[in-house]
């Protein structure tokens, strides 16, 4: 079983000290909670795959305490400093191409010539990254395709008995993973919404960001995040419900939900139903229910990745 340590220094120390050794340790970010390990060795590499149940070919994200040593594995084009300088540390991988030279395991990028790349905002994932001295693959800690993990309790009940350590920095944030922007073309792609939303990539951008629509092919996806059945709880799930119909769990969004059910944001606040979508579907998601029934989420700011992995919860396996 993972030893659960709170994020002192000396036990940050420890959980350092076992990535160095290749082990892996989940530790929180601000978006999700990831399972960590050192990206330029292929067996941790290799070791995140299994524990996940991931199939190999999904490229994992590369996490890194700053833009300078985002530089030694990427190429950072002007347009990819502009976007860097603006949101890391914070909620925003980049999908950049990999440096010739650069050392991260082709197991971690799926044998691409492209990198996935992030700097958390989250304290203990900077201090763990500075500790480490080393990039970071972390994929968000929860089985492939089941609910992201967003506190230490849903890391220890989905992968406790895979990981060396579990670093408790108790609910997440953000709460929905972070938006993944491909720079790789010369029109900025979101394969991933977040809370860094298109209009704010737009904006300091100064051009047109778009998000990639549609399902990837799953036998060879450039972004699983964007497999249609992703983030699924083991319960059928209904979108845009009014009310719960007989036998259905309702998640509720805003003032108009019957105050009996769990309710992602009674004041209808998108910031707080994101934080709290992926602890709530994990409460309904109970076998004493048949379905989950969800009330409907406006498609706006953070609301659009809300919806995003609402609908990929809701999509029939
Ligand atoms: O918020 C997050 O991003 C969390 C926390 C732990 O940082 N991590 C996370 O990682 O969600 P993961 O591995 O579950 O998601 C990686 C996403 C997938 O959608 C994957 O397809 C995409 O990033 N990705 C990774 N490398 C890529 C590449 N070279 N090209 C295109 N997409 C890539
Ligand atoms: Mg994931």
């Amino acid at each position: 079983m993972a030893r659960r340590i709170q994020p002192a220094l000396s036990e940050i120390g420890d959980a350092a000290r076992a990535l160095r050794q290749g082990k892996l340790v989940a530790f929180p970010t601000e978006t999700v909670y990831g399972l960590g390990g050192d990206a330029t060795s292929d067996r941790a590499v290799a070791a995140i795959f299994a524990a996940k149940g991931r199939p190999s070919f999904n490229p994992l994200i590369v996490h890194v305490a700053n833009i300078a040593s985002a530089a030694q594995y990427a190429e950072l084009s002007p347009k990819a400093q502009t976007v860097a300088r603006a949101f890391w540390p914070g909620p925003l991988t980049l999908v950049l191409p990999r440096r010739r030279d650069c050392k991260i395991s082709l197991l971690a990028t799926a044998g691409l010539d492209s990198v996935a790349i992030r700097v958390p905002a989250h304290k203990i994932a900077q201090t763990l990254l500075m500790m480490a001295g080393l990039p970071l693959a972390a994929p968000s800690a929860n089985p492939s395709g089941r609910l992201s993990p967003t506190s230490a309790d849903h890391v220890m009940a989905d992968l406790g008995d895979k990981v060396e350590f579990v670093i408790d920095g108790g609910a997440c944030s953000v709460g929905v993973e972070s938006t993944v922007l491909s720079l790789l073309e010369d029109r900025p792609r979101i394969l991933r919404p977040g809370a860094v939303t298109a209009e704010a990539l737009s904006e300091v951008l100064k051009e047109p960001v778009q998000i990639e629509q549609g399902v990837e092919d799953a036998a060879a996806p450039r972004s699983p995040g964007r497999l249609l059945s992703h983030y699924a709880p083991t319960l059928p799930v209904r979108l845009d419900a009014a009310a719960a119909e007989p036998g259905e769990a309702l998640l509720g969004f805003g003032p108009a939900a019957p105050k009996d059910a769990l309710n992602l944001s009674p004041t209808g606040d998108l910031q707080e139903a994101a934080a709290n979508l992926f602890t709530m579907l994990r409460q309904l998601d109970d076998p004493k229910h048949l379905a989950i029934a969800v009330m409907p989420v406006p498609e706006t700011g953070l609301g659009v990745a809300i919806n995003d992995r609402l609908h990929r919860a809701a999509a029939s396996r």
